[in-house]
């Protein structure tokens, strides 16, 4: 495993490596991240992770600073999955030089998240941009828990006209059904409770909650979350409400226990 924190010499490693599959994180690695990596192994293709939290890409400092980092274990991942090539850029390294693309950003990005996450996407684009531009993969996997900005990116991706091809991965949970995310090491036992609560009791009633986002939601607070920023119902395909269960939707939920902002879709 090769590990790079300048894009010049990691660029001079790779110039020639035509099939990189490439995993954009910010540490904190858990079982999602390893679905991602088995992923790319399963692509036979040369694996590049990257270990950044962007500051871009956070709405309030204060999450920024407390964001979980543990780059000691994240790297004793990384060396047992066999990683090839890991990239640990900071902020002048990445930031510093003129991108090719423009940021694309869908209208898509004003809702959800991009309404109570003010320039959230944004970061997120920016920063993923310039990982493309720097490493040319031939793959970019991605997660499906993230739904919102995997749809983004992939949008910026085609507007761009960037080579790259998007695998996305279903969403990894725990054993007690909460998606599993970096986040969750910031939950005490009595929150991962009320977490798989909230999780489980959308699971099993969401065809009869199909439309009734705020049903959901008082239920949601009653399980004990502290604020809700949305419960939205939407067609994946249409991003509109479903008009009946049969249709392809999700339910798409961020909300808080204590200071802890969670998201996931049903
Ligand atoms: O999903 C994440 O961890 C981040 O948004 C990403 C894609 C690594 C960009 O910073």
């Amino acid at each position: 495993m090769k590990i790079f924190k300048s894009k010049q010499k990691l660029q001079s490693e790779i110039s020639k490596i035509r099939n990189i599959s490439f995993v954009p994180t910010m540490g904190g690695l858990h079982k999602g991240h390893i679905a991602l990596f088995k992923k790319s192994k399963s692509l036979k293709s040369n694996i590049l992770v990257s270990i950044f939290v962007n500051p871009k890409q956070f709405n309030d400092k204060k999450d920024y600073l407390n964001y979980p980092r543990n780059l000691r274990n994240d790297l004793s991942i990384l060396k047992k999955f066999k990683v090839d090539f890991v990239y640990l850029p900071n902020k002048k390294d990445i930031f510093s030089y003129k991108t090719s693309n423009k940021i694309f950003l869908d209208k898509f990005s004003d809702r959800l998240c991009g309404k109570t996450r003010k320039g959230h996407f944004k970061g997120v684009i920016n920063i993923v941009n310039r990982f493309l531009e720097i490493i040319n993969p031939k793959y970019l996997v991605l997660g499906e828990k993230d739904f919102q900005q995997l749809y983004l990116i992939k949008k910026h991706i085609l507007r761009n006209r960037i080579k790259t091809k998007i695998i996305s991965c279903k969403t990894v949970r725990e054993k007690n059904g909460v998606a599993c995310s970096t986040r969750n090491n910031k939950l005490n036992s009595s929150q991962l409770y009320i977490a798989s609560k909230i999780f489980n009791y959308i699971k099993l009633n969401k065809y009869s909650l199909f439309n009734n986002p705020n049903q959901i939601k008082r239920k949601v607070f009653e399980m004990g979350a502290n604020k809700i920023d949305y419960v939205k119902i939407m067609n994946v395909k249409t991003l509109k409400k479903p008009k009946t269960n049969v249709e392809k939707f999700k339910i798409f939920i961020a909300y808080f226990l204590g200071k802890t902002r969670l998201i996931d879709n049903i």
